[in-house]
């Protein structure tokens, strides 16, 4: 079955999580993209959304979804519905494959239920094999990325149109490759800890509480 289809399906599924009346987060990429599309329809039913990044609250606003400033809100948003680009059974991730890692991370923390929606090529026993995005301060991205190295990764400057991608907050991303993340825990402390740092994609601390995994024969719902 196509990957969009399993994205589609899972996208969909994740309306049954939307509570009735509230303000939810909603994340970036491709499977979000859908789930955005899926929320339109029900947009009378919510008050609105916090975006994590630029290209979703446009997205968004397109279907007519009222987008909050997360500074604007009191209460914890009841839920964050978001993709992945490499799930654990332990229900961590790496995220960060369309670079909006940092803004993800602030608005999963803020709510009280993650509900991660993807299709089942991303479930993995061991995360790694999709290279771990790390938004860094952009002159910091040389000595960072000797540090990573040293920790084992292949740490490579994410680059768009031949030049420096950019992040929605205006910094560098290095993509490492090469780990095999048997402690995710761990390593997102210590890739936290290196100096000009913003955020790494691992969201081990705080990781999924749900997975929506769309296979072939229908969705499985993971709960961690
Ligand atoms: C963006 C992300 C996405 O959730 C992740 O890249 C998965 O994307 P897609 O749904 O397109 O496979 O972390 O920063």
């Amino acid at each position: 079955m196509p990957q969009d289809q399993l994205k589609l399906a899972v996208a969909r599924a994740a309306l049954a999580y939307v509570p009735k009346n509230r303000i939810i987060g909603v994340g970036t990429g491709s499977t979000a993209n859908f789930f955005i599309d899926a929320l339109g329809e029900r947009k009378d039913d919510i008050v609105g959304a916090v975006a994590s990044s630029d290209a979703t609250a446009e997205r968004l606003r397109s279907h007519r979804i009222p987008v909050f400033d997360l500074n604007e809100i009191s209460d914890p948003l009841s839920v964050y519905i978001d993709g992945a680009d490499e799930i654990s059974a332990q229900g961590a991730m790496i995220k960060g494959g369309g670079g909006a890692l940092t803004r993800e991370k602030i608005i999963a923390s803020a709510a009280t239920q993650f509900v991660c929606i993807a299709d089942d090529s991303k479930l993995v026993g061991t995360l790694g094999r999709f290279p771990l995005p790390v938004e860094v301060i952009p002159m910091a991205h040389s000595t960072i990325a000797k540090t990573l190295a040293k920790l084992g990764g292949k740490p490579q400057l994410r680059i768009r149109d031949n030049r420096p991608y950019r992040t929605d907050n205006g910094n560098a991303i290095l993509d490492v490759s090469g780990l095999q993340i048997e402690d995710p825990l761990w390593l997102e402390d210590q890739i936290n800890a290196i100096p000009g740092v913003v955020t790494v994609g691992l969201f081990a601390r705080r990781g999924a509480d749900i997975c929506l995994l769309g296979t072939p024969t229908g969705i499985n719902t993971l709960r961690f």
